[in-house]
């Protein structure tokens, strides 16, 4: 009986005290100190989204639930103008922005932007990890932000719904669809178009209604956003690469501790390589999705390729005549 009772007692014991670690252990990581919300107008399953989803899973992670980080994508905090006027005064906490809408203010930026700037997407990569990324990085934190790691967003080219641009004087007098941002306005009219600002949820409809001839953007936009549908022709003029930002409010940053600032800027460097792995697979998948979907290709010739490019040649004095020196840099970095 005695020895029952013992064993009864030490059970009893047990089960009180893993109880007691179990529930205490539950509460520290089922309570987190900060939920943060984080803004992405791309559709849940999309490289960005997937990318900032591996983002905030890590941050959880690493913090043992103490920061969650809410993933609010396909535009559920408005357009990517809206959202950073949001971040400025912590509205938003997190978002993933393409840099061209920053640039109106921020107009450094424009420098990583400039039409035609890399040669290829490793050429741009080598950018962006060294130096010159870093000192980009630092720009945003001069503006209420913390630039914390960049995405990849491919090369844009332009699209249309009722023919095909084939040559540079395609481009004439067609309304062509871009971001808010004045540099791309100016890009299209230096090649002959009438640039329509509209935020990127607007342009399927704005395409359909035939209210824009014609629109630009990389693979993986075009194809998600069903934009093939109503603008069958896409020519590869690659005239330009905009990189992607994960970007956090400085009144959020503020409030963390230095330790959890180096957490969040780790995790976001990881997500970005995750990032670029996802983005090479799903260029490739959009585009074989479009063109079976009926898309026509078109190629540029290399003279036509060189009109291009020569047209828009202005716009590095226009908007980055300060920085001629980097940009100079830039170009240099690429054949070494
Ligand atoms: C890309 C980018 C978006 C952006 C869009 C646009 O799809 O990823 O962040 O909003 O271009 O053209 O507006």
């Amino acid at each position: 009986m005695k020895i029952k009772m013992k064993r009864f007692l030490i059970v009893l014991c047990l089960i009180l005290t893993a109880l007691i670690v179990f529930g205490l252990t539950r509460t520290e990581e089922t309570v987190p100190e900060y939920v943060f919300s984080y803004a992405e107008n791309q559709e849940a399953d999309y490289p960005t989204t997937l990318a900032g989803q591996y983002f905030a899973d890590l941050v959880e992670q690493k913090t043992n639930g103490r920061i969650k980080i809410l993933i609010q994508h396909s535009g559920e905090r408005g357009n990517e103008s809206q959202v950073i006027q949001q971040l400025k005064y912590g509205g938003v906490d997190f978002a993933r922005i393409s840099i061209s809408e920053l640039t109106n203010e921020m107009k450094a930026l424009t420098v990583l932007q400039l039409p035609y700037l890399y040669e290829s997407s490793e050429h741009m990569w080598k950018i962006l990890d060294g130096e010159i990324g870093d000192y980009f990085l630092d720009v945003v934190s001069e503006y209420d932000m913390v630039g914390l790691s960049w995405y990849d967003a491919g090369a844009r080219s332009f699209y249309t719904k009722d023919k095909p641009i084939k040559k540079l004087e395609d481009i004439s007098g067609l309304k062509i669809r871009v971001q808010e941002s004045n540099m791309m306005a100016s890009m299209v009219e230096y090649l002959g178009g009438e640039p329509v600002k509209e935020p990127y949820s607007e342009v399927y409809s704005l395409l359909e209604k035939s209210e824009v001839d014609g629109a630009e953007n990389n693979w993986p936009s075009y194809e998600t956003m069903q934009h093939y549908e109503v603008a069958g022709y896409y020519t590869l003029d690659e005239h330009i690469r905009i990189p992607e930002l994960q970007i956090c409010s400085k009144h959020t940053w503020e409030k963390l501790s230095k330790e959890d600032q180096q957490i969040i800027l780790a995790c976001a460097k990881e997500s970005a390589v995750y990032q670029r792995e996802l983005w090479k697979e799903q260029e490739m998948k959009s585009q074989e999705l479009a063109v079976s979907a009926g898309t026509e290709v078109v190629e540029l010739s290399l003279v036509e390729k060189v009109k291009f490019k020569t047209a828009v040649e202005p716009l590095y004095e226009r908007y980055c005549g300060e920085y001629m020196e980097l940009i100079q840099q830039i170009r240099q970095i690429k054949k070494d």
